[in-house]
């Protein structure tokens, strides 16, 4: 009797999932299988240049034991407002065009630890693509912890038509090590990879602006080369990036022409224009564009330099 209502209710859960995601154009996993490599950061700033271009964005961190989007996008003391009696929740606005929805809204005391097993974490997840109510959205960019892990697995089997993977890495050896491992993880789940961004690929120095390999330069790409994925381009360290965003500030409103800006709004061009994508599995991603976009990051203008359009 219980399995049958247990079975029951996942079918229900399912269809809830699926109408609420049917109103998403892509739906984007950023991994990576080393922590603190990048992935939030990349997240955020992607999803702040994809809105800058005129998309409409929503964040769903699936970091469930270190919830930090909310805070780099500076809307942690957002709450979330639900609706029949709490069976359907409207993610927290972090600026027009960008919606987040994070356990971090849920929690009362943030330095309290969250300590679930995995059955725990896979409830979460589901809860929230069945509950969400995110609207019309251009992409849905899923942040997640490292690993390949509950949280990824989730993801891929849940979410009906995932668009692909990100993966985030920096350029040493171990952290590669870790990206290959979520570049089979992608392909065994049968994932397209939108492609590697090699992050914290050496140091801008805030004094003499010279670039200093602090973790190597080129790691990510000659991986990316390797196991014949899209290379996305190679963000380097600055320190006014990483102080942006524990202010939650958009560091691309803030230094558009930083060297990192400008590498994250050509990430999200090239991302945005469809051309990113594993050969692996062919998709209708391919070559369209879920929204246009209405600047190019060289020029800041409608220039006919903008891909896919
Ligand atoms: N390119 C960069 N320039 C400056 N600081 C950066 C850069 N990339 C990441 N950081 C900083 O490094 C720290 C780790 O980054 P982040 O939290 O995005 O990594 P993560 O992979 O999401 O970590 P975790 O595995 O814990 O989820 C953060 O303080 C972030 O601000
Ligand atoms: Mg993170």
């Amino acid at each position: 009797m219980s399995e049958g209502v247990d079975f029951a209710q996942r079918i229900a859960e399912d269809k809830a999932i699926r109408t609420h995601l049917d109103k998403i154009g892509r739906k984007i996993l950023i991994m990576s299988g080393k922590g603190g490599v990048g992935k939030t950061t990349i997240t955020v700033n992607l999803a702040n240049a994809l809105v800058d271009s005129g998309c409409t964005v929503g964040i769903l961190d699936t970091d469930l034991h270190g919830p930090n989007v909310a805070k780099m996008l500076g809307c942690e003391a957002g709450i979330l407002t639900t609706e029949d009696g709490g069976e359907t929740f409207y993610p927290v606005e972090a600026r027009p065009g960008l919606k987040v929805m994070s356990l971090a809204f849920a929690i009362s005391e943030p330095d309290s630890p969250i300590v679930w097993r995995g059955p725990m974490k896979i409830a979460a997840i589901r809860q929230f693509l069945a509950q969400a109510e995110w609207g019309e959205l251009d992409y849905l960019l899923i942040d997640s912890p490292p690993g390949t892990g509950d949280e990824q697995l989730t993801v891929c089997q849940t979410i009906p038509e995932l668009t692909g993977t990100i993966i985030v890495t920096t350029p040493q050896e171990v952290a590669i090590l870790d990206a290959r491992r979520s570049v089979n993880f992608s392909r065994k789940m049968g994932v397209a990879i939108l492609g590697v961004v090699e992050n914290m690929s050496g140091l801008i120095c805030p004094g003499c602006k010279t670039e200093i390999p602090i973790f190597g330069i080129g790691g990510g790409k000659k991986m990316a080369d390797q196991m014949s994925v899209p290379f996305l381009g190679r963000v380097p360290l600055e320190v006014p990036l990483m102080e942006a965003e524990d202010a939650g500030k958009s560091y691309l409103s803030l230094q558009p022409e930083s060297v990192s800006a400008k590498a994250i709004k050509d990430i999200a061009l090239l991302i945005n224009s469809g051309t990113a994508v594993s050969s692996h599995r062919s998709t209708e991603f391919a070559g369209t564009a879920a929204c246009a976009p209405s600047a190019c990051s060289s020029c800041s203008s409608n220039c006919s330099s903008r891909k896919g359009v």
